[in-house]
């Protein structure tokens, strides 16, 4: 089957999972299962750069994900410095926007800096604007924006300015939401900016995560009928 050119999703968001699992199933420590799923990342921004989806968003580390053990955080930030540093040259040649969402305020003040040296350096891009999601948890980004309403002064809020005061201000809202590893939940993933998304599980692991998943992934949602609430 082949894709219709003319009904490319044009925001995929990700929720990578299955990284433990696969270093698992291999007797690898979990490190190796990020890393892995670190080239899974490169792999699906080639991807969604040859299919013309213009954005793209990696659920990297959750609000939640400080429960883990520290190496464990500790190897995630390193994995996001180094891939930041390493591929910023690749990301201005083709364009690409690098963006987060999330809270960065808690992360070392390095990693801090070299995400902001990569959104400086891009800003100016369109051609695809990947956004990686760093500390970020979906009740967290709400939180956040009604205290930003709050400090304004609103007391009558519209979905409108919800939606104008989150992380993802600057996105369109996702049309194609993917969570990999067979499991079906959306793990506090961007709760209002999904109402209308179509869901896609994959029973891969993230790091085996490749263009012929990603190719399924849009196929599964170009048969869908979306009727955002209406009928046709
Ligand atoms: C979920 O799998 C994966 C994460 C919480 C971390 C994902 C992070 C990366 C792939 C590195 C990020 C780097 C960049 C550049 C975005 P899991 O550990 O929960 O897997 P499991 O459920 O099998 O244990």
């Amino acid at each position: 089957m082949k894709l219709k050119k003319s009904c490319i999703p044009t925001h995929i968001a990700i929720i990578m999972d299955g990284n433990g699992r696969w270093a698992k199933k291999r007797g690898l420590v979990r490190h190796l299962g990020h890393k892995a799923g670190v080239d899974a990342v490169k792999r699906t921004i080639n991807s969604c750069m040859k299919l013309g989806i213009k954005f793209c968003t990696f659920f990297a580390f959750s609000t939640e994900n400080w429960k883990r053990c520290k190496d464990e955080v500790d190897g995630i930030f390193d994995l996001v410095r180094t891939h930041l540093n390493d591929s910023i040259e690749k990301m201005i040649e083709h364009k690409i926007k690098i963006n987060t969402i999330g809270n960065l305020q808690p992360f070392p003040q390095d990693l801090k800096e070299a995400i902001e040296q990569a959104k400086e350096k891009t800003k100016s891009f369109d051609r695809l604007t990947v956004t990686f999601a760093l500390n970020y948890g979906g009740r967290d980004d709400l939180a956040r924006a009604f205290s930003k309403l709050a400090s304004q002064g609103k007391t009558e809020i519209s979905p409108q300015d919800i939606s104008c005061n989150l992380d993802t201000f600057m996105l369109p809202d996702p049309d194609l939401v993917v969570r990999t590893s067979g499991e079906m939940r959306l793990s506090n993933f961007m709760l209002f900016q999904m109402a209308y998304s179509e869901l896609y599980f994959p029973k891969t692991y993230w790091p085996d995560f490749n263009e012929k998943h990603l190719i399924k992934a849009i196929l599964s949602y170009q048969k869908r009928e979306r009727r955002f609430g209406g009928i046709k």
